[in-house]
């Protein structure tokens, strides 16, 4: 008897997935105290310019996915994704209201049969994202992740000129990077004439947690792209727009796509023609902003 060939299941996860469908992004409204000290109004009236509703992008696609997993910690938003099911009724919609990273560490692993692959969106707007999660989805083999870093409005933000960090910040920063060794990447001591030693933090502290972090994404799924810098009206890089998952096919794919945003270095071209991946050789200018 011939094997018939099982059809492909898609699965699309948005973790981190706000309202879904808003013509403007308008998520930032409804951030906590902690996370609208981080912002400016600048920086809230250029997020909106950006981006559409995530959920309801994914679900417009003209060759939809066959599974849809929406998260919102906030319970209002994940109402507002429910109904995105009246407006598509063909789609297998799954709306979860609860911490993404529980979420997808919990489902990650179900998610590995033969025929399975999956792309999650990943859009937190701070350091809400857990390294943890992302080894849950790169375990699978079978995901590629979109990652809105928020590296430069919000998580550089959180790392201080003086390295005098709340506990509560600090703790978010290590399980979004996966232990602490972006703090011994960003501060360094410096000795005064007397004798005494201040820490303090490096000038290209952003462009290093970004090697860092890309670095780790590479060895983690195999494959990542250069990021693409999203910025403010002033020029200034609020989130990077990063790629990584486990087939060579689709980085090439990602890392074309991402070559049309603004991109901090063209990717170094091989003595064949062909393009490398990125080695972490970032523009300073790119990444340095004030704190
Ligand atoms: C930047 S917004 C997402 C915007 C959305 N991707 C879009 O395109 O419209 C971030 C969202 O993450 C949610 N959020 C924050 N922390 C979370 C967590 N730990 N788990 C799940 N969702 C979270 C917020 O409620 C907010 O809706």
């Amino acid at each position: 008897m011939a094997l018939k060939k099982q059809p492909f299941e898609l699965i699309y996860i948005d973790a981190f997935a706000g309202a879904g469908r808003s013509k403007v992004r308008t998520a930032w409204e409804g951030a906590d105290e902690e996370d609208l000290q981080l912002l400016d109004d600048e920086f809230v009236k250029a997020e909106q310019q950006f981006i559409e509703g995530s959920p309801h992008r994914a679900l417009a696609l003209e060759n939809p996915f066959s599974q849809y997993h929406f998260f919102d910690a906030d319970a209002g938003r994940a109402a507002l994704l429910e109904d995105l099911r009246t407006e598509y009724p063909g789609r297998k919609i799954n709306v979860n209201v609860g911490d993404a990273n529980a979420l997808i560490q919990e489902l990650a692993p179900r998610l590995n049969g033969r025929n399975t692959k999956g792309v999650a969106f990943l859009d937190p707007y701070g350091p809400h994202l857990d390294w943890k999660t992302l080894e849950a989805l790169g375990g699978t083999k079978k995901f590629e992740v979109i990652i809105n870093f928020p590296l430069g409005m919000a998580i550089n933000r959180l790392i201080t000129r003086s390295g005098d960090i709340p506990d509560k910040w600090r703790a978010g920063l290590n399980g979004c990077f996966g232990g602490a060794t972006w703090e011994s990447l960003v501060y360094a001591d410096r000795t005064d004439l007397f004798g005494d030693t201040t820490r303090h933090k490096v000038d290209d502290a952003a462009k290093r947690l970004l090697d860092f972090y890309v670095g780790r994404l590479k060895t983690l799924f195999g494959h990542a792209a250069t990021p693409s810098i999203v910025r403010n009206t002033r020029g200034v890089p609020i989130y990077y727009m990063l790629w990584a998952g486990p087939h060579p096919l689709g980085y090439k794919i990602a890392d074309h796509i991402l070559l049309k945003g603004d991109r901090i270095t063209p990717p170094k071209k091989r003595a064949n023609g062909k393009s490398s991946e990125p080695e972490g050789r970032f523009r300073k200018d790119a990444h340095d902003e004030t704190n």
